[in-house]
């Protein structure tokens, strides 16, 4: 069963199978492991919690996902992924904003990227919202060797919020490697 809009909510465990699915199709190059989920997802409850992951749920299927690291005011972009027949609806920025209101809960001050040098729709994306190119990684995508742009956010409290909402929240209390955001 679908519904209209996707709902935003915390990623948890049991989303790890879907979501590899997803992964594997949308970057088939560099997809992130089980494991890697398992341990990012280690971090995101309790005292301490540094990381929030999110997940975009149409019906019972998972739709889109997106996950943000938090370190010493620091935020930075791990992952977001939308499904490719979403792709446009606004589902990307609302997954960004969710992150963005995180990093603000974590009290981030600056919030940073690294996106592949040839992924314009995503660093348009990013763009949106106030990121700004501040550098490159040389060969950071492997295999393949593709570079990658880091951009930075600075100030994420202040970022617009999104463009075209997509997406409802389920309201939940923020609990606070190579990536892909
Ligand atoms: C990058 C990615 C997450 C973007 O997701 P998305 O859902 O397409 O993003 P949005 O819909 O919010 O924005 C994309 C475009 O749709 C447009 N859009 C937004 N809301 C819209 C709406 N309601 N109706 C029509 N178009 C809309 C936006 O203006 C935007 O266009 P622009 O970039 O030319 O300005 C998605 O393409 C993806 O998963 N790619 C593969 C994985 C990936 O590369 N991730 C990033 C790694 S760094």
């Amino acid at each position: 069963m679908t519904s209209e809009t996707p709902v935003l909510r915390e990623m948890r465990w049991w989303d790890i199978e879907p979501v590899l699915e997803l992964e594997k199709e949308l970057f088939p190059d560099d997809a992130w492991s089980r494991g890697m989920f398992w341990s990012e997802l280690a971090h995101a409850r309790g005292p301490g919690a540094s990381r929030r992951y999110v997940a975009a749920v149409d019906g019972e299927r998972i739709v889109g996902y997106a996950g943000l690291a938090a370190v010493g005011g620091l935020g930075d972009i791990q992952t977001i992924a939308v499904a490719r027949e979403q792709w446009g609806t606004g589902l990307g920025s609302a997954l960004l904003t969710d992150l963005l209101r995180h990093a603000t809960a974590f009290e981030c001050t600056e919030v940073l990227l690294e996106v592949r040098v040839d992924n314009e729709r995503a660093q348009k994306l990013y763009e949106r919202f106030g990121f700004e190119p501040i550098g490159f990684r040389r060969g950071y995508y492997q295999p393949g060797n593709v570079d990658a742009l880091v951009m930075r956010l600075t100030d994420p409290a202040s970022a617009p919020a999104t463009p075209s909402a997509s997406a409802s929240v389920e309201e939940t209390p923020v609990q606070g490697t190579e990536t892909h955001g």
